[in-house]
């Protein structure tokens, strides 16, 4: 398997970085992970916004690398691995580089380490069709959620509960409120009307989120973005996770209660077939778009 490090494409048991890596001592770097199917790549401009918005955030500069050059990166690590048909998905990390251990940035002049792999994505079908059950947990996190950085371990921690629990996934709640999964966001069905956590520091805001948004406001169903809260929770007709590697993923339990009458709903259902049409329109979408 071929991938990308630091302007070199190599063979993977070849790679290494530096002990000194950022990444690895503080996580201190962002990533991405996009859906490719046959070759093309779905909703590449908002991941690239989003990446672009993260190492903004971070400061951390790309000396001699555009945001379209890492597109092209990923395509040809499509095509290299012989991954150009089917489903697959784009790993990209950016961290901020190797350097003597301070808290602080490092020396001007730096370089980030930037790290792109491809692998097959084999969307298990059963999952999609029947749901699966989920727990609530607090959420742990720091206040800026909103930044797609590789410092995850609450959400590592957290998923691990799920697994003790045997369950498949898990969801956070913060004050009260529903904010979203361990790696996918999370709607919520009350009284007929679809809720999801705001766009805030609080969530991560998920390219598949706001894709599922803009596809039911085009489908006319109703839809907020407002918090659910736990009482509100229980009374839930349908849960539902979207994400890159998620899709739309009914939950039909929660804490061990069913959700509606334990089957995925019908907005749920709906929304999963949107959003197949759209991958499946979307990922012609060549890298002239972005
Ligand atoms: N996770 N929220 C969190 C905390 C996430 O980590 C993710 C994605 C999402 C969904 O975002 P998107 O629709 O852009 O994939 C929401 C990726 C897939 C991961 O960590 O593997």
């Amino acid at each position: 398997m071929l991938i990308y490090l630091n302007g070199e494409y190599l063979d993977r048991a070849r790679a290494s970085i530096s002990l000194d890596d950022r990444g690895f001592i503080f996580g201190d770097g962002v990533y991405e992970v996009i859906r490719a199917a046959d070759g093309g790549f779905f909703e590449p401009a908002r991941h690239m916004r989003r990446l672009d918005l993260g190492l903004r955030a971070l400061d951390i500069v790309l000396p001699d690398l555009g945001l379209d050059d890492l597109v092209e990166v990923a395509e040809r690590l499509l095509s290299e691995n012989d991954l150009g048909g089917g489903d697959a998905t784009v790993y990209i990390q950016i961290t901020r580089g190797a350097a003597p251990r301070t808290h602080a940035f490092p020396a001007a002049g730096t370089r980030p380490t930037v790290f792109l792999r491809t692998a097959r994505y084999n969307p298990e079908p059963e999952r999609f069709a029947h749901g699966v059950s989920a727990i609530t947990h607090p959420d742990i996190r720091w206040a800026r959620c909103d930044l797609k950085t590789i410092n995850l371990l609450p959400n590592v921690l957290v998923q691990q509960r799920a697994v003790e629990s045997g369950v498949e996934e898990a969801i956070f709640v913060r004050d009260g409120a529903m904010t979203e999964g361990t790696h996918a966001n999370a709607f919520a069905v009350i009284d007929g009307e679809i809720r999801t956590y705001p766009a805030s520091n609080y969530i991560l805001p998920g390219v598949t989120r706001e894709v599922v948004i803009e596809l039911a406001r085009e489908l006319g169903m109703p839809l907020r973005e407002a918090p659910v809260f736990s009482h509100e929770l229980l009374r839930a007709s349908e849960v539902f996770l979207t994400g890159t590697t998620s899709d739309v993923l009914p939950i039909i339990v929660l804490d061990g209660r069913s959700v509606g009458d334990g089957r995925p709903g019908p907005n749920t259902r709906r929304l999963q077939t949107a959003l197949g049409e759209r991958r499946r329109l979307g990922s012609s979408q060549s890298v002239a778009r972005v």
